[in-house]
């Protein structure tokens, strides 16, 4: 381990330089990985695009039946069509979700913290790689919590899913955790972004803040922006804009479409950020439109 002593405070993050080393596969940081790894990661970033819209329902792993998501069972027909890919726990897809639908999905495979505990940042690896692959998972989903007392134990948790997931040839999707005494700024996600890049995942989640690009840049694997709390349509849509304009391949949102009173035309909005370069403004004119 290096010292920490005299480091040199200065970065260049070459913004202007395309990541170098992607062969020809649409994935960052993917070239190198076996044909199994890019099958699993074209079911989720679009060979087309090279993006991808998530619906975040994996809330209930610790916050219970979240508002909007009371009856999984009653939302999902109406918006798996207008999705890339389910982020959700392995119960939520057994009982909600029917099987014959063909969206990637990104399994929630850590847990452990519950929603009325003031530290949420001790989680264990709660579903193995074998479930993992009976339920045709294209990731596996596991919170990092940098910074937080849980952190050895999540970066534990981590490199094991990623040990196990690499013998299957399935992804892991390294998830940024924000608890409230972390600061949401750009040393910090860089940090985070890096270590979780560094330990193996594939994909990484994280928020959306200032020198977002640069957090891009440094991450040597696709970088997914997390939606948070749930915002007005049209800041929401902002939001999914910047992410993408600032170098993310996709957003994983939850509460900013299930807690919306047209959760399909939001995600079509939000999809039409992401896969059709539209402006935040034409895509919440493209919302406006379509809730009429
Ligand atoms: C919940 C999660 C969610 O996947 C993630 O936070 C995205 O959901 P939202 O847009 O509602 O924040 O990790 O535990």
């Amino acid at each position: 381990m290096a010292d920490l002593d005299g480091n040199k405070i200065e970065h260049n993050y070459h913004l202007e330089k395309a990541f170098a080393c992607n062969g020809n596969f649409h994935v960052k940081g993917a070239a190198n990985l076996d044909w199994g790894m890019k099958k699993h990661l074209s079911n989720i970033f679009s060979p087309k695009t090279g993006n991808t819209v998530m619906f975040a329902f994996d809330h209930g792993y610790f916050m219970g039946s979240v508002s909007g998501l009371e009856r999984l069972d009653l939302l999902m027909p109406g918006l798996i069509d207008h999705i890339d890919v389910l982020m959700a726990t392995r119960g939520a897809l057994r009982t909600c979700v029917k099987p014959n639908f063909r969206k990637g999905v990104a399994l929630r495979v850590s847990s452990g913290s519950s929603m009325i505990q003031e530290d949420l940042s001790e989680e264990v690896i709660a579903v193995d790689v074998e479930d993992a692959i009976r339920l045709g998972a294209d990731a596996l989903a596991v919170q990092v919590f940098i910074g937080a007392k849980g952190q050895l134990a999540s970066i534990d948790n981590l490199s094991k899913v990623i040990n196990a997931a690499y013998r299957y040839s399935i992804p892991v999707l390294g998830v940024v955790a924000v608890g409230k005494d972390m600061e949401r700024t750009d040393k910090y996600f860089k940090l985070a972004t890096r270590i979780i890049a560094e330990l193996g995942a594939n994909i990484v989640k994280t928020y959306y803040c200032d020198k977002f690009d640069e957090v891009v840049a440094a991450c040597p694997v696709p970088i997914v922006m997390a939606g948070g709390k749930k915002l007005p349509e049209k800041e929401a849509l902002e939001l999914a804009f910047n992410a993408i304009a600032g170098g993310a391949r996709g957003v994983d949102m939850g509460r900013n479409i299930f807690q919306t009173a047209h959760p399909a035309a939001m995600a079509d909005a939000i999809g039409k950020i992401v896969h059709r370069k539209y402006t935040a403004k034409e895509a919440y004119e493209y919302y406006c439109e379509a809730i009429k």
